[in-house]
């Protein structure tokens, strides 16, 4: 598992991972609105909050420069990340991002198979896989997105189709690579509704994803992969979710905007 590189942040003592929270500000905040957000947010974080958990936060690509020069020059404690990229190296891929120019930008996680790529971009486990191949050679961390709709859900399908999407990102990866990979378990009918899953779903789910890993891997690099949970987290429910015993932190989306309402879902 990748170890955060500054900020002091301590892994779990009771299974040895860092813990991951994570803005996803989808859409929203143009570089110089990124600027004061990030700030706003450094000044309401306390030293304990960072010590505890990593944060990254995964503006549009428009904000990436900005946020980098910001976070270097005045050391924040936070990680920056992407909220998608290329499956290919370079070429002819008119409005693409490739995985190389994140890295350059110091990006160290990016977000792939978000439900909202799956659904508007189309985007199927085969090309999913193939982007985590391209975040790994430029040396980033994938954050791997997998989760049900409402109608699997009710069909009872949840735990095969949260399989199926684990096994298509790890099988013809190494188990060195895999260990370093975030899941994040996001309910497809959870996301951006206010309805969130309950911690319960949220703990079997993040077994069914080790169970999956285990299954290529074995069970070191199972218990060394982290997972989050996401869908409507807020600062009421975050702390349910952090006292999961299988799960290592949160991706959040519409509270992540907020630098006020993040830090308390920080704190919590
Ligand atoms: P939400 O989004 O917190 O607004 O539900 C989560 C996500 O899409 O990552």
């Amino acid at each position: 598992m990748a170890k955060p590189k500054d900020f002091g942040a301590r892994p779990n003592p009771k299974n040895g991972r860092y813990r991951l929270i994570s803005a996803n500000w989808k859409m929203n905040l143009n570089h110089l609105e990124a600027i004061s957000t990030a700030q706003k947010l450094f000044y309401l974080l306390r030293e304990q909050d960072y010590h505890y958990t990593e944060i990254s936060i995964h503006p549009p690509f428009t904000d990436l420069r900005s946020l980098q020069l910001l976070f270097e020059s005045d050391r924040m404690p936070l990680s920056l990340g992407a909220q998608n990229c290329s499956d290919q190296p370079s070429g002819a891929y008119t409005g693409e991002i490739s995985a190389a120019m994140l890295a350059r930008l110091s990006v160290k996680f990016v977000i792939v198979g978000h439900s909202e790529r799956r659904e508007y971009f189309g985007e199927s486990d085969q090309l999913v896989a193939a982007k985590v191949k391209a975040v790994l050679a430029s040396q980033m961390i994938p954050l791997i997105c997998v989760g049900e709709t409402k109608e699997e859900r009710d069909g009872a399908s949840t735990d095969r189709v949260v399989s199926t999407s684990v096994d298509a990102v790890v099988r013809d990866r190494t188990s060195e690579e895999v260990s370093s990979f975030v899941f994040a378990y996001e309910p497809r009918w959870a996301i951006g509704t206010g309805r969130a899953a309950t911690p319960e779903d949220a703990q079997h789910a993040a077994g069914v994803i080790r169970q999956a890993i285990a299954k290529r891997h074995g069970e070191t690099t199972a218990n060394a992969v982290r997972v989050q949970y996401g869908g409507s987290v807020n600062a009421a429910n975050a702390a349910s979710f952090m006292s999961c015993a299988e799960l290592d932190g949160l991706l959040v989306g519409g509270a992540s905007l907020d630098p006020d309402a993040f830090s308390r879902i920080i704190a919590a």
